[in-house]
């Protein structure tokens, strides 16, 4: 595995102990590259007392880069999970990857014994919501 992979599996399995989940107990971490970017933008799941307000790991993440950066291009995103095998991005979370992702955008999955997996966005996700253009 490429060093700056194992070194973003890292902050999302840091990321993931900070995880709130107090009610489902599953705690998801992940660690985003944006492009023109150094750092390592880390999520976890925040959950809520309704539910429906939970947000993911990996719009966690996804959002704090916009946040920080403005329009932002995914480089790669790793997701931990504790399961075997290691867990894939929800739908919800793979359309809001759409937004900023290309069909090869890499998608690490990996659970607590490392990275399990690398799969392209579009093998996730073929045909992302799209319905209208952005302006910029
Ligand atoms: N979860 C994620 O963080 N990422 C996903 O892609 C799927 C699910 C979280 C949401 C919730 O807190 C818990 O996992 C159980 O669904």
């Amino acid at each position: 595995m490429e060093k700056q992979i194992e070194s973003a599996y890292k902050v999302a399995l840091k990321a993931r102990e900070k995880a709130y989940a107090p009610y489902s107990h599953f705690k998801v971490g992940a660690a985003l590259k944006i492009v023109g970017h150094d750092e390592i933008i880390p999520g976890c799941n925040v959950e809520n007392a309704s539910f429906g307000a939970t947000v993911c790991a990996e719009r966690t993440a996804l959002l704090a880069s916009v946040a920080n950066h403005g329009k932002c291009e995914m480089e790669y995103i790793v997701v931990v999970t504790d399961t075997e095998p290691a867990t894939q991005p929800c739908a919800l979370c793979l359309q809001v990857m759409g937004e900023f992702s290309k069909p090869d955008t890499p998608v690490y999955l990996a659970n607590l014994k490392g990275v399990q997996s690398k799969l392209s966005f579009k093998e996730l996700l073929p045909n992302p919501f799209t319905e209208f253009e952005p302006n910029e």
